[in-house]
């Protein structure tokens, strides 16, 4: 049973005992029997108006006030239109609204959709930021301030999660992602729903969840946007498929199609993807939508013509075309012509009905406009604290020399580089709600950190680019980049100019926000050649440099960690960039973000990830390569950072990593704990992680792979034991039969703190 249904029952049983208990009359048919209410609909409906409910729409023609008859409006009255995103005004959202539910024949409210992805106007770092964090409790106090803003303003429906595993960087798209780990990104995917639907979707503080993109995304051939996938079910099973799994076991109602082909077929297409897998192996009851235009695109993918993909699309599993217009256009000939009979379509409509009903939208359909909950809570005071704090734990120490990190909050500060006095990047990919004006500049977070204790120095130094045709393809949507028309000689001079009197220098340096998301690969990702060159003549005046990076994705950074004394990656941070980074930097927060994927030395290496096959010529532990095995001529196998990685303030030493048993049976479980110290100056958070290895099996197994983590938080000279219990089901795989099996023998457990340096111990599961 999903969330939708077990909601229903509950809300349904809740009203019965209420109504015994106090002698009240029954429930009324309206709560009780949406399902009777929605045969009914179906009964009265014409064929044209149950097509209609499939089809969203990207609409940006509502007017308000005067009656216009915009296309969207006349669609919308006539039934022709289920649901519209990129809508965004709460008054434009109130007149759409109002035609469909007074003025169309049924009255059957609308969905509004939005890519909610990481907060609504109140800007928390990228997905793959929050990642970076660990903690699940801030993601999901993140995604559930997203959903109480966002639906003050009329948005019902979030495309979140995002829970594509990726482990190639040149893909823009890992910005708005869970990292490389299935095991991590599940437990994201699962926090995410909570916080967007919390207990009852019905109320008009939640968003209904859309787990994307369904499937394999993330694997695009050459981390080229759009790209083709090819992988074996063993690894969709083990390797990718698992976060989408765990956003639908946590109730998400709503699954949204890739881009991609999956076995050849396009996923709009993929019958064993939607219905298969996605409803008969793994029980999902909600709605499919596709990706924007995915069924238009199957025709360039060589299926067919519009008519043949619609029907494709609507036999495979897809409720709801997504701007293609496929649906439309070709749905009524299909069932003149029995290619798919009105049944399917019956079925479709039924299960965006349903989603309609849960969200409350046929009893009150405004209760997601509530001007007076927006104006108290739409970019608070409160829940911009949040976004600060959640920005600050997301941030990743890479490097930090002789402790140069925190800064003192005297003498004077050079704070230099393209991404320093900037806001409109700061959000990163992605905030389509957002006010970009409103984010906080790292030089203002600075200045106001230090008040008048320090003194900060400001110069652009380079821009992000130095090629303008390079600059306008990344930022497709005309936004500004601000870009300095001086020559890049006059830039780094002026630049050395402020830093001759600066005690210290803070380069802010890194990607603009558009060159990750959607559509934004990059076949090199080092730092842009301007900004390098920029950094190298920071460097070379001698004075000590605080790298302060500005990333979508992992970069190769191999030049920059030779050379930096100290690196923050601070991700993209949100509305709050400039005061979590200030926070950090001056140490007021002690930084405690890992890396939720590896960084690679150079694009070569990539895929580079820590969950890797041993193969049968593994390269001999700490030896940097040897002939005749696994590795590359010019470029070790280790990676820049591994995942897992990311450095702190004060210092942890783990030791005493226990057992409670060197055997595991069917139904124990075993404690595995390990002492924690805190061996630094500082009070600190550690994510202590624990991996485990299946040492010998019927398949071929990863070296590696994360089954647990916690986030521990010590202060100097305090010591803690972190127990973690594993049971069967923690070693569980697919085999090649796909099966979810455990198999006896022997396996190593890991803990440490990133996918490195590991204690570890053997013990065997027993039959
Ligand atoms: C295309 C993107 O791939 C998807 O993630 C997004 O939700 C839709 N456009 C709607 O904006």
């Amino acid at each position: 049973m999903t969330a939708i249904h077990s909601l229903k029952t509950t809300r349904l049983l809740l009203a019965l005992l209420v109504a015994g208990l106090t002698q009240l009359s029954l429930p009324t048919a309206a709560d009780a029997a949406p399902e009777s209410r929605i045969d009914e609909l179906l009964q009265k409906m014409t064929l044209r108006e149950k097509i209609g409910q499939l089809n969203l729409s990207s609409a940006g023609d509502i007017t308000t006030g005067q009656a216009t008859n915009s296309v969207t409006e006349t669609r919308i009255i006539d039934g022709e239109i289920g649901g519209l995103f990129n809508i965004s005004q709460p008054d434009k959202i109130r007149e759409a609204q109002r035609l469909a539910v007074e003025e169309s024949a049924h009255g059957i409210p609308l969905l509004f959709g939005m890519d909610v992805i990481h907060g609504y106007k109140t800007v928390f770092p990228i997905p793959l930021a929050l990642a970076s964090t660990w903690d699940m409790q801030l993601i999901e106090e993140s995604s559930r301030i997203a959903a109480r803003e966002a639906s003050a303003e009329g948005i019902c429906w979030t495309f979140s999660p995002m829970v594509d595993i990726s482990r190639d960087p040149r893909w823009g798209r890992v910005a708005e992602g869970v990292g490389e780990d299935p095991f991590l990104g599940s437990r994201i995917a699962e926090a995410m729903v909570r916080g967007y639907q919390g207990q009852d979707l019905s109320q008009p503080h939640t968003l209904l969840a859309c787990v994307k993109h369904f499937a394999l995304y993330g694997a695009s051939e050459a981390g080229r946007d759009y790209n083709t996938t090819d992988m074996s079910r063993l690894k969709m099973y083990n390797d990718y498929l698992p976060p989408y799994k765990a956003a639908i076991d946590a109730g998400a109602g709503s699954v949204m199609t890739s881009f991609n082909d999956i076995d050849g077929i396009p996923a709009s297409a993929n019958r064993w993807l939607l219905t298969d897998l996605l409803r008969k192996q793994w029980g999902f009851d909600g709605f499919v939508v596709t990706d924007y235009t995915t069924i238009l695109e199957m025709i360039a993918h060589g299926l067919g013509d519009l008519e043949t993909v619609s029907s494709l699309a609507l036999k495979a599993g897809v409720d709801m075309d997504m701007v293609s217009e496929g649906f439309t256009q070709t749905l009524e000939n299909a069932v003149a012509s029995g290619d798919v009979t009105e049944q399917q379509i019956d079925q479709a409509c039924r299960r965006i009905l349903e989603a309609k009903f849960e969200l409350g939208l046929f009893d009150a359909p405004y209760q997601y406009l509530d001007r007076q909950r927006a104006e108290k809570e739409v970019f608070s005071e409160k829940h911009r604290q949040t976004a600060r704090q959640i920005a600050a734990q997301s941030m990743v120490l890479l490097k930090n020399q002789n402790q140069l990190l925190p800064l003192e909050k005297t003498g004077t500060i050079a704070v230099i580089g393209p991404l320093a006095d900037n806001k409109a990047n700061m959000p990163g990919t992605w905030s389509v709600a957002a006010n970009l004006d409103r984010a906080v500049s790292i030089v203002e977070g600075l200045r106001q950190a230090v008040d008048d204790q320090a003194k900060i120095l400001y110069a652009k130094g380079a821009n992000i680019y130095a090629d303008p045709l390079l600059e306008s393809r990344v930022s497709i949507f005309g936004k500004d980049t601000g870009r300095d028309p001086r020559s890049e000689e006059e830039l780094i001079a002026e630049a050395l100019r402020i830093a001759e009197s600066a005690d210290v220098i803070v380069a802010v340096l890194g990607e603009s926000a558009e060159m990750s998301g959607e559509s934004a690969s990059r076949s090199d990702i080092d730092l842009p050649a301007t900004q390098r060159k920029l950094l190298q003549a920071l460097l070379e005046t001698g004075k000590p440099v605080a790298l302060t990076l500005l990333a979508g994705r992992p970069l190769t950074l191999e030049w920059e960690d030779q050379r930096v004394p100290a690196i923050l990656n601070a991700w993209f941070p949100g509305s709050e960039a400039g005061h979590a980074v200030a926070d950090v930097l001056f140490g007021d927060v002690n930084p405690s973000g890992k890396l939720p994927s590896t960084w690679p030395r150079n694009v070569g290496q990539i895929p580079v990830y820590y969950n890797h096959k041993s193969t049968g010529r593994p390269q001999p532990p700490d030896s940097e390569h040897v002939k005749f095995r696994t590795n590359y001529l010019d470029v070790s196998n280790r990676p820049l950072y591994p995942f897992g990685y990311g450095l702190s303030y004060t210092t942890f030493e783990y030791s005493d990593l226990r057992l409670s048993s060197d055997q595991l049976g069917p139904g124990d479980t075993l404690t595995v704990s390990v002492e924690l110290a805190n061996t630094g100056q500082r009070p600190g958070a550690e994510v202590v992680q624990l991996y485990l290895r299946d040492l010998a099996a019927s398949i071929t197994r990863p070296v590696k792979e994360l089954k647990g983590f916690k986030k521990i938080s010590l202060k100097p000279g305090q010591r803690k034991t972190v127990s973690f219990t594993l049971s069967e089901d923690d070693l569980k795989f697919y085999n090649s039969q796909l099966e979810h099996v455990t198999e006896p023998g022997e396996h190593h457990v890991f803990v440490g703190g990133n996918s490195v340096d590991l204690l570890s111990a053997p013990f065997e599961l027993v039959d």
